[in-house]
């Protein structure tokens, strides 16, 4: 298969329609959105999502979230949504923010890996809006990435996992946020966080009061119990480079890597004179947003440097950066060094 490169920088709506005609007779096209590139596929076509497991080696029990660009199409994919779901969607859609909710018949039992329920975002980035506006269809849509690696933030980041094995892929600006959507499961009046992501775990509480923190979001999932969310069982956003993450003050943390050989620093900036390893700077270290948007980018970059090993330094879990850590003791395989 040859991958067409659509260019959604200087022509825009040729991209947008391009990709729907893709998407209407059964393709898989990667698309930006704010978060991160999603691999995106028609929601009602059973056959479409198949092509986006094998494209992406996806285990088949790890379910998609369905994308919807109006309140209307919410009723088509998801049944019997909870009042509290409406509020939700009012402060935070269209945005990073992921609901599950019970699944409509209409959505692909294949798009769930067999549950009955569906996690559903209205995403706010305009290229993945117009194409669903203008194919017409729910778009299921995981990160565009081969199953376990760092997400994608860039186009680039796409074409280097997927090309040859998928028919497009848009190619616009990188991605804004960084990091996925927050996960939550709504049942009745209760909030339960299952991934954290930019809508951050106040937010969340400002509006819906009380939200618990599902177990898996800060430590290792317990072997052979069941998770709430598949993707939680599974090692993730991981570079070839074996990961560490070191919790410390900035000094704790030069003196730490500039005792080790053959290793790569993921620091925050203002920290590289300090460091005498090679170093990549992810973010600043006082504003996880920066963090979130340089996270992926930068495990990849470990790949290329060729290091035995990348220790990463960990940014605070208050606001989104919670979401940086939740991926990055993910991407380490749980291994946290406390200094
Ligand atoms: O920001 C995002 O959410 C991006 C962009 C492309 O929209 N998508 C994304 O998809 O991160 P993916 O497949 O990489 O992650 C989906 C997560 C997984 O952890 C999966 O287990 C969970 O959502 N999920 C999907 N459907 C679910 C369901 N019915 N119940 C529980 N968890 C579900
Ligand atoms: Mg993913």
């Amino acid at each position: 298969m040859i991958t067409e490169k659509l260019d959604c920088i200087d022509s825009y709506d040729d991209a947008v329609c391009r990709a729907a005609e893709i998407l209407k007779r059964g393709g898989i096209v990667a698309v930006p959105t704010e978060t991160v590139y999603g691999l995106a596929a028609s929601a009602l076509d059973g056959n479409a999502i198949k092509k986006v497991f094998a494209a992406k080696g996806r285990p088949q029990d790890n379910p998609l979230i369905v994308h919807i660009s109006n309140m209307e199409m919410l009723k088509t994919v998801a049944r019997d949504i909870p009042d509290l779901a409406y509020t939700l969607a009012e402060h935070f859609w269209p945005g990073p923010f992921t609901m599950v909710l019970s699944r409509a018949d209409l959505v692909d039992k294949s798009v769930s890996a067999g549950l009955d329920t569906v996690a559903v975002r209205m995403p706010s980035e305009p290229a993945i809006r117009d194409i669903i506006k203008t194919s017409g269809l729910p778009l299921a849509a995981p990160s565009a990435n081969i199953s376990g690696a760092p997400s994608p933030t860039a186009a680039v980041h796409v074409i280097s996992d997927l090309d040859g094995k998928i028919d497009a892929v848009v190619c616009g600006n990188d991605c804004a946020v960084g990091v996925e959507s927050t996960v939550v499961a709504v049942e009745k009046n209760r909030v339960r966080l299952l991934r954290p992501g930019a809508v951050t775990a106040e937010q969340l509480r400002a509006v819906a009061g009380d939200v618990t923190v599902d177990s898996a979001v800060l430590a290792e999932p317990e072997k052979d119990k069941p998770v709430s969310s598949p993707g939680m069982k599974y090692k993730h956003y991981a570079p070839k480079t074996e990961t560490f993450l070191v919790e410390g003050d900035g000094e704790k943390f030069a003196e730490f890597v500039n005792a080790r050989e053959n290793c790569v620093a993921l620091c925050f900036e203002g920290e590289a004179d300090k460091i005498c390893r090679p170093k990549i700077c992810y973010g600043n270290g006082e504003d996880e947003s920066t963090l979130a948007r340089g996270v992926f980018a930068a495990l990849r970059h470990c790949d290329d440097i060729h290091a035995g090993a990348v220790y990463v330094h960990a940014p605070s879990k208050t606001g989104v950066g919670l979401a940086v850590y939740n991926r990055l003791i993910r991407a380490a395989g749980y291994k946290v060094i406390k200094l």
